[in-house]
């Protein structure tokens, strides 16, 4: 087996077997990542020029009833500060995103009990009825088909569900005994079919994590043809089990985003606030690596510091009008160039 001939089969079949992919993340070179990371920019210009699809990220709550190891919103963190939003405050950000460009909305949040299917579905209405022409992306976890049916029927276009990881012993070392691995992929096909454009995705180098497991990630992604893909590195947060765990790595999440490039050429893929967290110019080394969407932070002021899900999240002390001015120079430093646009998913 060898590098440069599975970053062949990448290119030309866009798959490659579980073995070869384990392969090619413990054994690829910097000359060799090189390649890899060109193709898959090639790839990324290709497909959508030198245009990055912006959303308005709107945190809606910083309440949830589960209690994941790695998050800080997780219920058993006394230390959270917990907010949620009212439907006149979440129409307020968009009401300052829309000016600036934004086309999408991002609901996302904890599982927050108290957005009912009917609280959410009258502010997924609002938002339409005002805006009509942006689409509208929930993530908010996991919630039943009929809740899910109601939502997208209330207008919802979009949702993000992480599968967190692939492999199921390895999503129990991460979640308490209450989530199920199976039941979160099982949902993700429930999207497709209810006609969302569907976002699933990993962190990389969380806790416990194998190149097996990252394998299987890439292989899940690749059965399951989301639309979108988020991945981003695991950072500890100093209020859960996993404070002491090691980051992951910056070199290992761009190998990664040029993988999924290479394997779903279509895909939506941003270059996430977590790589820009752990290195300041992450998210323009992610869209060089073949990603295509950043994701501005449009929360209020006053609560962006309490969605803290993982310590030292950049852009919490920022205006949405000062985040979408900087992220518009950075893409223009590396040649890219942020567009108005819904920016939907379209196959070719
Ligand atoms: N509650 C919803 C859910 O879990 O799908 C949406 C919000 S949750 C905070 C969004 C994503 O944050 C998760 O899917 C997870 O991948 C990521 N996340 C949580 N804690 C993290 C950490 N410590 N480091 C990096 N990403 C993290
Ligand atoms: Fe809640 Fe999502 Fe954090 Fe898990 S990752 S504790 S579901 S907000
Ligand atoms: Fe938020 Fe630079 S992107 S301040």
């Amino acid at each position: 087996m060898n590098v440069l001939d599975i970053i062949e089969k990448l290119k030309t079949t866009q798959t490659a077997e579980r073995d070869e992919l384990v392969f090619l993340l413990e054994n690829i070179t910097g000359s060799e990542r090189e390649m890899l990371r060109k193709a898959a920019q090639a790839t990324a210009l290709r497909q959508f020029g030198n245009k990055i699809y912006i959303r308005g990220l709107i945190e809606l709550s910083s309440v949830c009833k589960n209690d994941c190891f790695y998050c800080g919103l997780r219920r058993s963190n006394q230390n959270a500060v917990r907010y949620r939003l009212t439907k006149e405050q979440i129409l307020s950000c968009c009401d300052a995103g829309y000016p600036l460009g934004f086309r999408t909305f991002v609901l996302q949040g904890g599982e927050d009990g108290y957005y009912t299917d009917e609280v959410m579905c009258d502010i997924v209405r609002a938002i339409k009825e005002r805006y009509p022409d942006c689409a509208v992306t929930l993530s908010l976890g996991e919630r039943g088909e009929n809740s899910l049916r109601l939502l997208r029927k209330a207008g919802a276009d979009r949702y993000l569900l992480r599968h967190e990881t692939a492999d199921e012993a390895h999503y129990a070392m991460l979640h308490p005994e209450s989530m199920s691995g199976a039941r979160r992929k099982q949902l993700l096909y429930t999207l497709k079919r209810l006609g969302y454009q569907t976002g699933a995705g990993f962190m990389v180098g969380s806790p416990f994590q194998t190149t097996a497991n990252l394998a299987d990630d890439l292989l899940f992604i690749k059965a399951l043809q989301p639309q979108m893909c988020g991945i981003g590195p695991f950072i500890p947060h100093k209020d859960t089990p996993f404070r002491d765990m090691p980051q992951g790595g910056l070199t290992l999440t761009l190998t990664l985003l040029a993988v999924i490039r290479l394997m779903n050429p279509s895909v939506l893929l941003p270059a996430t606030t977590a790589l820009g967290t752990i290195h300041p110019d992450g998210r323009e080394m992610g869209i060089l690596h073949g990603a295509n969407v950043v994701m501005p932070n449009l929360s209020p002021q006053e609560h962006r510091r309490d969605y803290a899900i993982y310590d030292n999240k950049i852009c919490t002390g920022d205006e949405a009008a000062e985040c979408i001015k900087c992220l518009s120079g950075r893409m223009n430093a590396i040649g890219y160039q942020i567009v108005t646009d819904r920016g939907d998913f379209r196959t070719q």
